[in-house]
């Protein structure tokens, strides 16, 4: 079984700054690339941006600004906002750069070879929003403005000479893909959602514009760019140095594991690009899921709405953590799901102060009053230890089921419950009331200690930050970390010095 792990973003429209709908996608693969890594695999994760387009070459032009000039500019803060997100990502790419250009024109050239490609003339709508075309079925009349009924977004009519790829004939071949690989487009109802789309018929795509000159030239005709999700779904090829199929990046991470994804831009993923790579006898990815969006109220975030929620805002008040912590537990993975200060203030009180922040300092405060800062000889388990160790263990081969299916929530509930019963564990065995049997004592403050290792461990794909701190009680190191563990009962070595940490959490008074 190969240990490799390949998880992407999308790459983010430079086309405004980022916003909190930006952060959860990176949030949430953060989170499945460091699970990842302390189970032992060996993870490339990748991030960037997609610079092409008439999205872009329009908003470069509003600012009064050359189009790479413009990208340069908001992809750094895309860049950014991955370094205060604290994202474990291995590569940004970003689709201006050279080694991307290569690989996109391999692969039309691939295409064309194959004969997958030809010349005609499009005319229909074109959103330029979503960088999407639409049929008349999905467009509809409001205000005198045709709509896309689905994404809300402005379309324009267009009609110029193109190139097609012939995505009609991979219609049947992909409802045999995803009857072959079920899991292939997750969750369930999206995926239901794509298969009838496709059934319902698939015409071929437009797969170059001539009207505006800001992307990656059709190799044999310069007339011709791109059109840009051919471009920018390519990116997570790109990144592995595609078209060397040779180099180890290449031979150890495609296919990809996973693409996550909004689910609004998933009959991109879930439909053209595993058509592109079967027409070009590349594999397709092996999961692509589509999760739901971060809403500002009850509606998406649009600049149009000027409800845009700024995920530096939200942290500069409450903390990174805080807000992964929130974004991960709180929004049903899959679903929508918004961001209240209310619920935000209430998970950092209840669940990381009260909770999590309290059980390491109460724990260690205990063992330096009574046993110095050493952890102390265990003696036998009772049967209260054996309950609250053991559920690490008889849980453990379904977390990891869970987790691999992508049900976030069941982790997080799982932690939480976790956590309480061990609050609850150290309140029913009073060590306090223990001193005179020093080896009872030493037994509950132990277990103690090994639910706090057990807990900080998972905990860490979510608030890698403040697990790493309580970790430090121990001298577990981040590359030190290894998931497997949390079913080991005696992992502590008995009289090694523990240190004292500072206050984890703070709770939020307002
Ligand atoms: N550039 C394309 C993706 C190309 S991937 C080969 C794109 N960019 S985007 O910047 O518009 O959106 C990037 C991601 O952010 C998408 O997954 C999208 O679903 C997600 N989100 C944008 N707004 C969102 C919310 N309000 N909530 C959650 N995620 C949403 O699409």
């Amino acid at each position: 079984m190969s240990k490799n792990f390949y998880i992407t973003t999308p790459i983010y429209y430079p086309s405004a700054r980022p916003h909190m709908g930006h952060a959860y996608s990176s949030i949430v693969s953060d989170f499945f690339a460091r699970l990842k890594r302390i189970q032992g695999y060996n993870v490339f994760f990748l991030t960037g941006t997609d610079e092409h387009g008439q999205k872009i070459q329009r908003a470069a032009e509003d600012n009064n600004k050359d189009p790479l000039k413009f990208c340069d500019d908001i992809s750094k803060t895309f860049k950014d906002l991955s370094k205060t997100l604290n994202l474990s990502n291995n590569d940004f790419i970003r689709t201006t750069e050279t080694r991307h250009k290569k690989s996109v024109e391999h692969l039309w050239k691939i295409l064309e070879k194959k004969k997958e490609i030809y010349l005609s003339k499009y005319s229909g709508w074109y959103s330029i929003s979503d960088e999407a075309f639409y049929n008349n079925d999905e467009i509809e009349d409001v205000d005198g403005h045709k709509i896309c009924k689905l994404s809300g977004s402005k379309v324009e009519w267009v009609e110029e000479e193109s190139y097609f790829f012939k995505l009609s004939k991979w219609q049947e071949p992909l409802l045999k893909f995803y009857d072959d690989n079920p899991n292939f487009i997750l969750p369930e109802t999206r995926k239901n959602e794509v298969i009838s789309f496709v059934k319902g018929g698939l015409k071929d795509l437009s797969i170059s514009r001539k009207s505006f000159t800001w992307g990656i030239k059709v190799p044999s005709n310069n007339d011709h760019v791109i059109y840009v999700w051919l471009d920018a779904l390519t990116n997570y090829l790109s990144a592995l140095n595609y078209p060397d199929q040779k180099n180890d990046l290449y031979k150890n991470f495609w296919p990809a594991d996973i693409h996550i994804i909004g689910k609004d831009i998933l009959r991109f993923h879930a439909i053209y690009w595993p058509a592109f790579l079967l027409a070009a006898d590349i594999q397709p990815p092996k999961r692509v899921y589509g999760h739901g969006w971060i809403l500002s109220g009850d509606e998406k975030m649009s600049k149009s709405k000027g409800n845009i929620l700024d995920p530096i805002e939200i942290i500069d008040k409450y903390g990174l953590d805080p807000l992964r912590y929130y974004l991960l537990k709180e929004v049903s993975f899959g679903n929508d799901g918004n961001i209240s200060n209310e619920k935000l203030e209430s998970c950092i009180n209840s669940d990381l102060a009260n909770n999590y922040g309290n059980l390491c300092q109460r724990v260690i405060s205990f063992c330096e009053k009574n046993v110095g800062m050493k952890i102390p000889i265990v003696g036998e388990f009772v049967k209260e230890d054996l309950e609250i160790l053991d559920i690490y263990k008889s849980k453990f081969d379904e977390l990891k089921t869970k987790i691999d299916n992508q049900n976030i929530n069941f982790y997080l509930n799982f932690i939480v419950e976790q956590l309480f019963r061990a609050n609850k564990y150290f309140n029913d065995q009073e060590p306090w009331n223990k001193k005179s049997n020093k080896n009872r004592l030493n037994t509950i403050i132990y277990v103690s200690l090994e639910i706090i290792r057990k807990i900080s461990i998972l905990l860490y794909p979510i608030i890698p930050q403040s697990s790493l701190k309580a970790l430090k009680i121990f001298n577990i190191k981040e590359n030190e970390i290894d998931f497997a563990t949390i079913q080991n009962h005696k992992f502590l070595p008995s009289e090694t010095n523990i240190n004292k940490i500072g206050i984890l959490f703070n709770k939020f008074n307002k």
